[in-house]
């Protein structure tokens, strides 16, 4: 197999991730499931094997959303997607009553004029309405919903108002027909629905909580065997030497925090180098070539537009000096020294600080211990921190 770092892969490409995808359908069968992660660790790839591979009866509907302004453009694609995957056959007469009273005509389409746009809660209420009237049982998996969300949000046509009703819309749409067992959802995306939910908390006074009855499952590394087994994959058709395979393919897994986007890179490089002989001194020139990239193909700039696109501006200085700082530790690094070094580079209050911390906990970030009720923190994944340290610290 060849590799294609930050490719769409489909079928056999897609190496293991069976456990998560097993906790996923497990978890379907009593409620709907928030998929999150970082940019680039699988999410996609685990949803288009579900997709491959359906489980207990499901019907899987995989609805990339990123490029949508207005909730009507979510409605309109869902359409499309239902026809194309043969889940109505057309007959949708619940959608087609109302489309026909709202424009005067037969015909579902065009899906822009203004009295179609204003009505489209009662469109996607119909259109749902539609598919648990027949015998399938529909799995909606949103992917890059988060990034539609701050679309609307932003989008001139829409505006966070909107954003919220067409959050409290899908909220009800579940509350309604997720008991009929015939609909579930998975709302897939790196972005992290909960920093969308707080910037519309916080500055638009919403106060619903539209994923608080999903369940979150968070997506890292692959488990040891799978990283692995990616490895394996990658060097079968190829002549490589190893100077102790077993051991190289673990140095690389460890290299890359079992992150198949990097092990994917690693494998890009030996290719494009023409390397055949590899051994830990040429990984580490691998990982430090990814680390050095003025292109940044390893996406690491990633983390850093995250905290200054999604974060609110009073934490974000916070955030990156935290980061900054943290590269450069050995090991756990003990709260109450970071609170300590934060304040001795700027006025802040504690509280402030402990919040950042806990983001940048809950957002992947950093992993924490806790042991005789003293929280420490890390960098999460060890590339990640490289990166950092090469670029940052
Ligand atoms: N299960 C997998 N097997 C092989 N490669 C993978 C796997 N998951 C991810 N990758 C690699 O990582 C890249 C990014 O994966 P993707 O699923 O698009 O991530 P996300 O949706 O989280 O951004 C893929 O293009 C591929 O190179
Ligand atoms: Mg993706």
């Amino acid at each position: 197999m060849k590799p294609n770092p930050g490719g769409i892969i489909t079928g056999e490409a897609i190496v293991d991730r069976d456990q998560e995808i097993y906790s996923i359908w497990k978890a379907l069968q009593n409620q709907s499931v928030v998929l999150t992660s970082e940019r680039r660790v699988g999410k996609t790839s685990v949803l288009r094997k579900m997709f491959e591979n359906p489980q207990n009866g499901w019907l899987p509907i995989l609805y990339l959303v990123e490029g949508k302004y207005h909730p009507i453009e979510f409605v309109e694609g869902l359409y499309e997607l239902f026809l194309e995957n043969d889940v109505l056959k057309g007959k949708f007469h619940k959608l087609k009553t109302f489309y026909t009273k709202y424009v005067g005509g037969e015909q579902v389409g065009s899906w822009k004029l203004p009295q179609i746009k204003e009505n489209w809660k009662t469109l996607l209420d119909s259109m749902i309405e539609d598919i648990i009237s027949t015998d399938k049982k529909v799995l909606l998996m949103l992917d890059k919903l988060p990034l539609m969300l701050s679309h609307f949000i932003k989008s001139e046509v829409c505006g966070p108002q909107v954003c919220m009703e067409f959050l409290d819309t899908l909220r009800e749409i579940r509350n309604r027909f997720e008991p009929t067992k015939k609909i579930g959802f998975i709302f897939c995306g790196s972005i992290g629905i909960h920093l969308i939910i707080k910037d519309l908390k916080r500055n638009y006074a919403y106060n619903a909580d539209p994923i608080n009855n999903m369940k979150i499952v968070t997506l890292s590394g692959m488990n040891p065997s799978g990283a692995r087994l990616l490895c394996e994959k990658l060097s079968e058709d190829e002549n490589y030497q190893f100077d102790d395979k077993g051991k190289i393919y673990e140095y690389i897994c460890k290299s890359t925090d079992n992150l198949p986007f990097y092990i994917q890179h690693v494998f890009a490089l030996i290719n494009d180098l023409q390397k055949n002989k590899i051994n830990e001194k040429l990984v580490d020139e691998l990982i430090d070539y990814l680390l050095n990239d003025p292109k940044d193909e390893g996406f690491f700039n990633h983390y850093i537009d995250r905290i200054k696109t999604y974060y609110d501006k009073d934490i974000q200085d916070i955030a990156l000096l935290i980061l900054d700082k943290a590269c450069k530790q050995e090991d756990y690094w003990k709260e109450e020294d970071i609170l300590n070094t934060v304040k001795s580079f700027m006025e802040i209050d504690d509280e402030t600080i402990k919040v950042t911390i806990n983001l940048l906990w809950s957002d992947h970030y950093l992993i924490r211990i806790v042991k005789g009720y003293k929280r420490s923190y890390k960098f999460k994944y060890l590339i990640l921190k490289k990166w950092w340290k090469v670029n940052r610290g």
